[in-house]
């Protein structure tokens, strides 16, 4: 017999369905409560609702456990590539050699931008920030692939491969763009990561020489990015789609929440917080004192989390690419000596241990970025790339849901009551 919850309201009793999730997540199915009883729920923040049942990503928070698919984010990371994982997240399914091939190859034969696209970075400010430039961009290919509008189902593979792969073109470009740099094209020989890698640093006239790790360190940060079930930019992206906005668009609202820096932007924050440390000569700890200090206006960067209660999972595997990355380079940053020690007085720290605040992938992305010489203005990019494949899932998952609704919460008024007009010469 299925589950049901009670709830009493003014002496009359509700009776409302316990919903629950694969992996035993519980939940009060409140969505006959206002035509049965009049009372909506508040629940600023979402802090406590789940705005839609999902197939790809699990976390458990309390357990700083990330599963895309069922797998563990520890196992992808280790023996997977950023494009099995897209597969993955996107098609539902690892790929097997015959499909991984037919995925890239998609990735391959969309990754130009259609030739007129082009014209548009003109119109950019030479400091245009990379993100409104990925967002207007992501946005003006809906212009330009006409079939976006009108054919999404039948042709969502394609449209999938085309904005996973262009995407990364967009930011290259849009880098490019930022310093005055000619724009270098996609080579169809070179994988995702090294493509990206390509259109970023080569020269029209010299190829950049790929170093192996570096190639790996960006492909396991765009793999641990690549979904986060709902937060605030793949809850926009859901919102979009579910007013039957074409995929583009929708996935170009998700850049804009991203951008944000209690969100994605924090990875670019917390290496000007380690940067303010680190010319300050400060060990850290009146950055953590003001931390603590709401009046202060200041938190700590790359920590803290909504949904995880313990160690970002991600960050743990961040943390460690970090040390390979450096020793493989040869090469040392005392922002990574900074964040190490913050992390290590934080963490003994009352404030954060009972606020149950660890370090989140923001925390030491960054500092892998830099050591691939990633300019700071484009980790929220980056973060982007990255995060594609989880809103182009999403997005299909809102598509192919008989039973989806437009996304419209409801509110509480809280204005004045009603008043009347009053002619402006006697206001
Ligand atoms: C991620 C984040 C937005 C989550 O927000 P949230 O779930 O709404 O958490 P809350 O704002 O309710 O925080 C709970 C408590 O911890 C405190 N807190 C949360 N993150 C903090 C941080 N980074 N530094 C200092 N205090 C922090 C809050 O002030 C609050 O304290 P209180 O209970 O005394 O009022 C928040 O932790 C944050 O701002 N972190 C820094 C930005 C960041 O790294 N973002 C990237 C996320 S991947």
């Amino acid at each position: 017999m299925s589950k049901t919850a009670e709830l009493i309201l003014e002496g009359r009793s509700y009776q409302l369905p316990i919903v629950e999730g694969t992996e035993k997540e519980r939940a009060i199915d409140i969505s006959s409560l206002r035509g049965e009883s009049g009372y909506i729920t508040l629940d600023e923040g979402y802090v406590n609702t789940g705005s839609c049942r999902s197939q790809i990503t699990f976390i458990d928070g309390e357990k700083g456990i990330l599963r895309y698919r069922g797998i563990p984010i520890e196992e992808l990371a280790e023996k997977c590539s950023f494009v099995e994982v897209a597969h993955l997240i996107i098609m539902n399914k690892l790929p097997n050699r015959e499909e991984l091939k037919r995925f890239s190859e998609m990735l391959t034969a969309n990754e130009l931008l259609h030739e007129d696209i082009k014209y548009h970075f003109e119109g950019f400010p030479p400091n245009a920030h990379p993100m409104a430039i990925l967002s207007s961009m992501i946005n003006a290919g809906s212009c330009f692939y006409p079939e976006l509008l009108t054919e999404m189902r039948s042709q969502f593979d394609v449209q999938a491969a085309r904005l996973l792969s262009q995407v990364r073109t967009i930011a290259a470009f849009a880098y490019r763009k930022s310093r005055g740099l000619p724009i270098i094209y996609p080579k169809p020989d070179y994988r995702y990561t090294e493509n990206f890698l390509h259109m970023m640093f080569s020269l029209p006239y010299n190829d950049i020489e790929m170093k192996r790790e570096a190639v790996k360190a960006l492909d396991l940060i765009f793999l641990l990015h690549a979904d986060h079930e709902q937060n605030c930019s793949t809850s926009t992206v859901r919102m979009v789609a579910s007013a039957r906005s074409n995929l583009f668009a929708s996935a170009a609202a998700g850049v804009c929440a991203l951008w944000g820096s209690l969100h994605g932007g924090a990875n670019q924050v917390v290496i000007e917080m380690l940067k303010e440390i680190h010319e300050s000569g400060d060990d850290g700890s009146r950055f953590i004192e003001d931390a603590k200090n709401k009046s202060s206006g200041r938190r700590l960067m790359g920590f803290g989390h909504r949904v995880y209660k313990n160690y970002d999972p991600r960050a743990k595997i961040l943390k460690k690419a970090c040390d390979d990355l450096f020793a493989k380079l040869d090469r040392s940053d005392p922002l990574l000596d900074i964040a190490k020690r913050l992390e290590e007085a934080a963490l003994k720290d009352s404030y954060f241990i009972e606020r149950q605040l660890y370090p989140n992938v923001d925390f030491y992305s960054g500092i892998a970025m830099r050591a691939l010489g990633i300019p700071v203005e484009m980790f929220t990019v980056i973060f982007a790339i990255g995060r594609m494949p989880g809103w182009i899932a999403n997005y299909k998952e809102v598509m192919e849901d008989p039973n989806a609704r437009i996304s419209r919460p409801r509110q509480i008024y809280m204005g004045p009551t009603l008043n009347h007009f009053v002619p402006i010469d006697q206001r």
